[in-house]
């Protein structure tokens, strides 16, 4: 078995695709230090509106840790705690529907989500770019999966109409795509959901606190809410902390605390991070137009800076900025080049992306200033220059 192991690893490092964790003590929403003192600016997170750092969202997490720093339970037995309860209310509110329910990751949500509600005899209609853990859902729910190529609502249509399950359909996307950066055609899936009868899910872990103008997510950038049956999310990203969520019609929440497995059967969520994502929803909302501008003015300063040096991007208007470099290797030498520079950001490799496909998923925030974004652009533009030339 171990030799079986170390042969597989052996080949992963061959191919330049070896995955190393590096610890790092965030010092602001986008200043880190690791563990041997070097310093870097992050350009790869997903803290899109820099509030790890606030303090409101500090203290909340502090004054919760009051009630216990975990739960001890999971939420049907003793687990359930007051600062869950009312982040679900806020949720609920937030994204226009009914009734929200808290997982312990966003990852784990798409797996409760899907293994929760989709039967062996349904049929799921999957974008071939959706995260893994929609991938994972689907895979463990054991209906049948069918794949549209991304983002092509005529692909999904031909699928719709050839498919003649006597099972409930389910449409599911990323809201903006985790890789990718662009926005799924949600008008197009609303109006295939609703003439094939098909159930659509939307998830929109980088969406909220991106687009819409309040930051609720795709449903509010294109102005469809309440047409979406189910939207997934994450803490974990624009709000700040850690853990996810469905929300949508109450009679799917509570089928979901009956049926789903993953939220069943694991220990609930701490109050603290429940509390911290509470308090950076509040700061959403109270601040929106100032943390949207801030967002979206770095997102086109940054683009305007590569595009203007011939970088290749991957065309787009959120702030996930994939530079396509194609070789994994090249990938990580560019990366790694930057990190020694002081700038992280990261090599996305195959099998997160497909063989080619190998880029530097760059992401800006809120927090980042304007010198920042410069002397990144600047960096970013020589060390590609410098690779390009060294391969030449
Ligand atoms: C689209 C999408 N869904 C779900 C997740 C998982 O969320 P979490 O990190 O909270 O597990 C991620 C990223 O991590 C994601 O990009």
């Amino acid at each position: 078995m171990e030799e079986e192991l170390k042969a597989e690893l052996d080949l992963i490092e061959k191919r330049g695709l070896t995955r190393k964790i590096k610890n790092l003590r965030f010092l602001d929403p986008v200043r880190a230090v690791a563990e041997d003192g070097k310093e870097y600016v992050v350009f790869s997170s997903n803290n899109y509106l820099g509030l790890t750092h606030a303090p409101e969202v500090i203290e909340a997490a502090k004054e919760a840790n009051n009630y216990g720093t975990g739960s001890g339970g999971a939420r049907l037995t003793t687990g359930g705690h007051f600062e869950a309860g009312i982040l679900e209310k806020k949720l609920a509110d937030f994204k226009h529907t009914e009734k929200a329910l808290i997982f312990n990751t966003g990852y784990m949500t798409n797996l409760g989500v899907l293994y929760g509600l989709v039967k062996h005899k349904d049929v799921v209609f999957s974008d071939e770019l959706n995260h893994a853990s929609i991938i994972d859902g689907a895979k463990i729910s054991k209906a049948t999966v069918k794949v549209y190529k991304h983002a092509d609502v005529a692909d999904l249509e031909r699928l719709l109409k050839e498919d003649a399950t006597e099972g409930n359909r389910f449409i599911i996307t990323d809201g903006v795509f985790s890789m990718d950066g662009d926005i799924a055609p949600l008008p197009d899936l609303v109006k295939l959901a609703e003439k094939y009868e098909a159930t659509l899910i939307v998830d929109d872990a980088h969406a909220v606190g991106v687009i819409g103008d309040d930051g609720s997510g795709t449903s509010a950038h294109f102005g469809l809410q309440g047409k979406v049956d189910l939207q997934v999310g994450t803490m974990s990203k624009a709000l700040a902390a850690e853990g996810g969520y469905v929300a949508g019609k109450k009679i799917f929440i509570d089928y979901l605390i009956n049926k789903s497995r993953p939220f069943i059967f694991s220990t609930a969520l701490a109050p603290a991070p429940a509390a911290a994502a509470a308090a950076a929803l509040d700061l959403l909302i109270k601040n929106k137009e100032i943390y949207l501008q801030r967002l979206w003015s770095n997102t086109v300063r940054m683009r305007q800076l590569l595009e203007n040096a011939c970088i290749p991007l991957v065309e787009g208007e959120t702030p996930i900025i994939p530079i396509m470099v194609g070789e994994a290797s090249l990938a990580s030498e560019i990366a790694g080049a930057l990190a020694e520079k002081g700038v992280l950001i990261s090599a996305i490799r195959p099998p997160t992306v497909a063989q080619g496909q190998s880029r530097l998923r760059l992401t800006v925030t809120a927090a980042h200033t304007e010198e920042q974004l410069a002397h990144a652009a600047d960096l970013i533009i020589k060390v590609w220059q410098d690779a390009k030339r060294k391969r030449a």
